[in-house]
């Protein structure tokens, strides 16, 4: 038995992803249908001490070193800052404590980063997709982009760093405001990723012709900006590709952007996620359709090495990837909204 979650393609899963709700308070178009969804009754998502338990499994027994909290909505789980502290506490095979970020829609953001932050929370990466207040409502389809931008002023005044933006890019939409998006990124030092858009929300909302690609994405932005690859073929397990941006006058770095092409160059192979939902399944892929479960023999009574096993167990049976383009790809059933991304 190896302590570590391994899989028969020999990757190594370091990299924790636990969703903290399935609900959340946006309906962006590519992830969730306008009127919502049916969310998991309270009796099957995880308490706060279960949550920190689960976490605690990954982290001591089975090799876990960074943990992602995300949602649904992060912030609409009232014991955000408690499951943050309790993580920041625990130590990984090479003692340290996990290095923890939160992925989130900013909403709430502002009255919340400095707690987060001293509860041990080291950065944030937020959705952002437009920063045109009418179409950040067409595409989220709630009007609340002002509480969104103090949310992510907030989160760089409490020191964290760096802040990651997240855009994805509709056909229609917003692909035309690439630009706009990356200058108000580079003015205040974040870090904009552009997201290829997956086939994990609405059945409508995905079509392989209209989606953006990373290759599109790229010549939009060489339009406006000299872009230079920050470590080519150092990608690692990161999604990112990663590019300096430099003004095509003076040369001068702005900064950095980067693109998840998860769909046209997949990052599988170097794939380093395993996943816990909210109501406790084990999800060895973003694209698994099946999950393993830990909160019914984890209310039964099983101790942490039994909680491991089933883990690794898991984690053993993981695809070797997505298969978006094979012919017999099938969407899973849980939304992206219910994943986390
Ligand atoms: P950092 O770069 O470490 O900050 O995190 P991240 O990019 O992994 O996290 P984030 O939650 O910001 O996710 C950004 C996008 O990458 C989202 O659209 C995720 O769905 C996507 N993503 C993250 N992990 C995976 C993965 O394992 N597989 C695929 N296909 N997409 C992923
Ligand atoms: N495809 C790609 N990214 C998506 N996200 C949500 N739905 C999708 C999708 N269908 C992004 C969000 C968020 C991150 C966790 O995942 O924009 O930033
Ligand atoms: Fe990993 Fe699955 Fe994402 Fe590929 S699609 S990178 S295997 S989680």
């Amino acid at each position: 038995d190896s302590p570590a979650l391994v899989d028969t393609y020999r990757r190594t899963a370091r990299d924790l992803r636990v969703s903290l709700t399935d609900r959340c308070n946006l309906r962006c178009q590519y992830c969730m249908p306008a009127e919502g969804l049916e969310w998991a009754p309270g009796s099957l998502q995880l308490s706060d001490e279960e949550v920190i338990r689960l976490v605690g499994v990954a982290v001591g027994q089975l090799g876990v070193r960074e943990v992602r909290f995300t949602g649904g909505e992060p912030l609409l789980r009232k014991g955000l800052e408690k499951i943050v502290a309790a993580t920041a506490s625990l130590r990984t095979d090479e003692g340290k404590p996990p290095s923890m970020s939160l992925t989130t829609n900013g909403l709430g953001l502002a009255h919340r980063a400095l707690g987060l932050a001293k509860a041990g929370l080291a950065r944030v990466n937020v959705s952002l997709d437009s920063i045109d207040r009418a179409t950040y409502a067409t595409i989220t389809r709630r009007d609340r982009l002002p509480e969104v931008l103090s949310g992510i002023r907030a989160a760089a005044e409490a020191g964290m760093a760096p802040i990651k933006l997240n855009a994805v890019l509709i056909r229609g939409l917003n692909h035309d405001q690439a630009i706009e998006l990356l200058s108000y990124a580079l003015d205040n030092g974040y870090e904009l990723r552009f997201i290829e858009q997956m086939p994990l929300g609405p059945h409508d909302a995905w079509n392989r012709e209209q989606m953006v690609s990373a290759d599109e994405i790229l010549s939009i932005l060489q339009k406006r900006y000299a872009l230079v690859r920050t470590s080519p073929g150092d990608r690692g397990s990161a999604p990112a590709e990663t590019w300096d941006v430099l003004d095509g006058n003076t040369e001068r770095i702005l900064g950095t952007v980067g693109i998840i092409s998860a769909v046209t160059q997949n990052f599988c192979g170097a794939c380093d996620r395993t996943r816990l939902t909210a109501d406790g399944q084990v999800r060895t892929c973003l694209f698994a359709t099946s999950e393993h479960d830990l909160r019914t023999p984890m209310r039964s009574g099983a101790t942490d090495d039994e909680l491991a096993h089933i883990w690794r167990t898991a984690h053993w049976g993981k695809l070797a990837g997505h298969g978006i383009d094979d012919p017999s790809f099938l969407q899973p059933e849980r939304l992206m909204s219910a994943i986390g991304g």
